[in-house]
């Protein structure tokens, strides 16, 4: 961990200097194997952190907005369980936009929002931090999914882990029990997490939700074509795919594909990536859970669901996990 880089009144940030790795090699592996895929993480470059903002308020999108309802509705009981003075941690912080619903009941003692893309949350944190004078912003700039040693940098006291969104939906279920495992080690013995969670409804419902009439789901699909072009100067033609989205229902998850429109030999990397017509490349699985099947994958992590709220149509929920 590096000094301090910089601060504010009230923000204070942090930078682990997190390397993108070998991003070129990861890219090109998913696109190697037999059926060729790609980290969901690849979507959010700057067009397609904007598309993804505008598919959050489409009709047909129904999470975020449910999400929000279920939080406001609730911010008083979240707030009496988190506990005022608590360290709220949220990974993957983004814009900060959600922990806004909860700072003024939740009063913690620090806000500790980590992101990996370091301009973005110094921004957000500045902003957050202007909007809440009293709130002790602590902005680690990481890639959690390398570590939480970062946490050594953060103030002591009762840590509750913030993870809205159903980002968790990402996850495979083994990486997402490996996710729970690790935040119930950072926990200690008063800790807990709050986590929203999707949940599994009629094929209908979640096929319209990736599927929506104006077509954004598809362009936001669609898009990480151009992200790879650039990180590996490829050259995929947007126009020769489609956007494909379905929920299968067995495994419980939403799948993204993009379908080659003919057979064809893409530039990439100095070399060439052939496709059949019809062949796709799976770009996303977005988990679906029910209630009981999240509180059975939090038991085999050694957590335990100690409060959950949905909304009335029991679309999305939040869960409050704490130690088993
Ligand atoms: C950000 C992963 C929660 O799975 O619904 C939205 C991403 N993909 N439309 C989701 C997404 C297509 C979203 N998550």
């Amino acid at each position: 961990m590096n000094e301090a880089i910089g601060e504010s009144r009230n923000v204070t940030f942090h930078s682990t200097n997190p390397q993108s790795g070998d991003s070129r090699k990861e890219l090109l592996q998913g696109l190697q194997e037999t059926q060729k895929n790609l980290d969901p993480k690849w979507f959010y470059d700057e067009q397609g952190s904007q598309l993804f903002d505008r598919i959050t308020r489409l009709p047909e999108y129904y999470p975020t907005r449910t999400e929000i309802g279920i939080l406001s509705d609730n911010r008083e009981a979240i707030s009496r369980i988190c506990e005022p003075g608590c360290v709220f941690i949220e990974p993957g912080s983004g814009s900060c936009e959600k922990v806004r619903l909860l700072l003024e009941s939740l009063r913690p003692s620090a806000y500790v929002p980590v992101d990996i893309s370091e301009e973005f949350l110094r921004d957000s944190a500045m902003q957050l931090g202007q909007e809440y004078p009293w709130l002790d912003i602590h902005a680690v700039c990481a890639d959690f999914n390398q570590g939480w040693s970062f946490l050594d940098r953060v103030p002591e006291g009762k840590r509750v882990i913030f993870y809205p969104g159903s980002t968790i939906g990402n996850l495979e279920p083994g990486a997402a029990l490996t996710f729970l495992k690790r935040i119930r080690e950072i926990l200690g013995e008063e800790g807990g997490a709050l986590i929203g969670v999707d949940l599994h409804k009629s094929s209908d419902r979640l096929n319209a939700a990736y599927n929506d009439a104006s077509g954004l789901t598809a362009e936001f699909n669609l898009n990480v074509l151009g992200r790879i072009n650039s990180e590996l100067d490829a050259e995929f033609d947007e126009t020769l795919f489609n956007h494909k989205a379905f929920y299968n229902k067995a495994q419980q998850r939403i799948e993204m594909h993009l379908v080659s429109r003919q057979a064809q030999s893409v530039k990439c990397n100095g070399s060439h990536i052939e496709f059949e017509e019809g062949e796709t490349i799976h770009t996303e699985n977005s988990y679906k859970y029910t209630v009981e099947g999240f509180a059975q994958l939090a038991a085999a992590a050694g957590l335990t669901l100690k409060q959950t709220w949905l909304d009335e149509e029991g679309l999305f929920s939040v869960h409050y996990l704490g130690l088993a």
